[in-house]
């Protein structure tokens, strides 16, 4: 799937964060989750949670993603979409993903959260996090310095 406009294909990019829900690993919680993160040069990067019998370890689909994404070369993104297969109901990022998404993506971009079911949910990085006060401390610290 390429995208070279900043319009990216909802339903085509919740398919592939439904795929990448079928690599999780989740034998503590049961609950897969899959995330699929659209790069600027129109890369999707997929990620899916791990979690650790040492329970605080697991690591999300989100973080998994923007992590995978980072350390392939990639820092600008236009769009994430989140499935859990095992929800009856759409399950927004947690407060941890939404932090360490802020850190790269633009406030405006699409977030789309998906249950088991077909509909899903669009939202923004900015309605998620909102009253993110230090989202400019990088440039703020390297006007000073
Ligand atoms: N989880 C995610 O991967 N993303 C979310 O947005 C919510 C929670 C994972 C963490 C853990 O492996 C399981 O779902 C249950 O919380």
């Amino acid at each position: 799937m390429q995208h070279r406009d900043s319009t990216p294909d909802a339903h085509a990019l919740m398919a592939q964060a439904r795929e990448a829900a079928r690599f999780s690993y989740s034998p503590y919680s049961g609950f897969p989750v899959g995330a699929a993160l659209l790069c600027e040069d129109g890369t999707v990067i997929k990620g899916t949670n791990v979690e650790n019998r040492s329970y605080g370890l697991a690591n999300c689909a989100e973080r998994s993603a923007l992590f995978a994404a980072v350390s392939q070369g990639r820092q600008r993104f236009v769009a994430i979409a989140v499935a859990c297969p095992a929800s009856g109901v759409p399950v927004s990022p947690c407060g941890a993903c939404r932090q360490a998404l802020s850190e790269f993506c633009p406030p405006g971009m699409p977030v789309y959260f998906a249950g088991s079911g077909p509909d899903f949910v669009t939202t923004t990085i900015a309605e998620l996090l909102p009253k993110d006060a230090l989202h400019d401390l990088k440039d703020t610290v390297r006007e000073k310095g």
